[in-house]
């Protein structure tokens, strides 16, 4: 996707050199509001239960169609089956990622005699199909790509006119995963065609993850998108930017979420999620800390885990932090609740996701520290549990998701002290106990 739209980096006006702080007051955490607030009618095809997790050529490798001079990066069939074996070779499977996504430009710049989209058949030599094929043969899934428009952003065909006949043609192709973008639409009418095309994916029987675009450009069109709409028709959406490769964009989007979470955060749950765009870890733009940053912060989100990067080039230690499995397990909580961000104060922030087991109603949490601040030592978070909603009597379990270190069960009143590193982040997940656990 290649919207472009202008960004603007609010610079921290924070200039000290050491800081600490002690987090003084209590943050209530709206939880329960949201659980009672649980929608009636959401998209149920029976897909995306937790947010999917796979791997989306965009950010990575954009529109390279140059096959001739750079063969290895251009968008091909040859780039997808690299990237499913190594999917499935390096243990990102068994983490759970399973989608192999298409972007856009992989189309011939015309439709055939019969109407039917074409890919380009110097870079898909043996059609989508056989792609698909061999995506599904490697026990993955296989998405794909278009616009609800007259043309995809890079200016290949739109569905516009053609919605059954491709609707159809995806679901022959055995497509698990579409990607609907919005380039060369209208803003306003994005109401009945992103839903129409909705069902008409739905009409053809076979289950497909329907990915929306639609309020990200009713937003910048200056409409207020409704939410009850598009989660009743699609399984994730954008709201926000195109990630870019850079720690800016990642902090736009990180604050975007905080700034609108009372808007946004209510509309996730199982099978319907926000998507604050790609994973941009392994690949130019971030430092390891920063990279580890998005990824807790992405997980707090309940976002969909799609890796743009290179799978094989990427250093190890950010291979590692994509295959972290108990930041992935926050990602997958079935409860599928949004965190958010609950303290924001001199370029601290806290970010707070409610997760399983619950004892009681009283949920277990995962915890982010990020540190914003750009003064080059770390910054010391002092805070009891209670403090960050943690208020049950039998305690919690509190580990640290990062640095594998179990702290044992702590009380409400415990305080706890983390170093959060320049623009890095200290994970803990805390369990609730039960009483026999004490
Ligand atoms: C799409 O193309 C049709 C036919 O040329 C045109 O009438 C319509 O205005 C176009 N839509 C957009 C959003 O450009
Ligand atoms: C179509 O929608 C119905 C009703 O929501 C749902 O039960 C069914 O699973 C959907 N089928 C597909 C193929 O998405
Ligand atoms: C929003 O969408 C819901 C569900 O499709 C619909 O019932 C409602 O009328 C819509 N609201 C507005 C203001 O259009």
């Amino acid at each position: 996707m290649s919207l472009h739209f202008l960004v603007v980096y609010v610079k921290s006006l924070i200039t000290e050199n050491i800081f600490s702080l002690r987090i003084l007051s209590m943050f209530a955490a709206p939880w329960i509001i949201i659980l009672l607030s649980t929608t009636c009618y959401s998209l149920d095809n029976g897909l995306a239960k937790t947010p999917p997790m796979g791997w989306l050529s965009w950010e990575r490798f954009r529109c390279n169609t140059d096959c001739v001079n750079d063969p290895d990066n251009c968008i091909s069939e040859k780039l997808f089956q690299t990237m499913t074996d190594l999917i499935v070779a390096d243990g990102y499977a068994t983490a759970g990622y399973e989608y192999i996504n298409i972007d856009d430009c992989w189309l011939e710049k015309h439709r055939g005699h019969d109407g039917k989209l074409l890919a380009d058949h110097q870079r898909f030599p043996n059609g989508i199909k056989a792609l698909s094929d061999y995506i599904h043969s490697r026990g993955l899934k296989f998405g794909i790509y278009e616009d609800y428009g007259n043309f995809t952003c890079a200016g290949y065909p739109g569905i516009i006119g053609y919605e059954q006949e491709d609707a159809f043609q995806f679901a022959e192709w055995n497509v698990d995963y579409v990607k609907l973008d919005g380039c060369y639409s209208l803003p306003h009418e994005m109401d009945l065609g992103y839903s129409k095309f909705g069902k008409l994916l739905n009409s053809t029987g076979k289950a497909m993850v329907y990915s929306c675009s639609w309020p990200v450009y009713q937003i910048y069109a200056g409409i207020q998108p409704n939410f009850s709409a598009v989660k009743t028709y699609c399984n994730l959406w954008r709201n926000y930017d195109d990630i870019q490769d850079s720690w800016t964009s990642v902090e736009n989007i990180i604050d975007y979420y905080g700034n609108n979470q009372d808007l946004i955060a209510p509309n996730a749950g199982p099978g319907h999620w926000n998507d604050p765009d790609m994973l941009i870890i392994g690949n130019f733009g971030l430092s390891y800390e920063q990279a580890k940053t998005q990824f807790a912060i992405w997980s707090i989100l309940a976002a969909p885990l799609l890796m743009s990067v290179d799978l094989r080039t990427i250093r190890p230690q950010f291979k590692r932090i994509l295959q972290n499995r108990k930041i992935i397990a926050v990602d997958q909580d079935p409860l599928g609740i949004q965190g958010r961000r609950i303290y924001k104060h001199k370029g601290i922030e806290i970010w707070s996701k409610p997760i399983g087991p619950l004892f009681n109603n009283f949920y277990s949490y995962a915890i982010a520290f990020i540190n914003r601040r750009s003064d080059g030592t770390p910054s010391d978070i002092s805070v009891t549990l209670k403090e960050l909603g943690l208020i049950h009597f039998y305690g919690y379990r509190v580990e640290d998701l990062y640095e594998n270190v179990d702290y044992g069960v702590l009380y409400p009143n415990t305080k706890i002290k983390v170093k959060v590193n320049p623009s890095g982040v200290v994970m803990l997940k805390g369990e609730v106990q039960l009483p026999n656990e004490m």
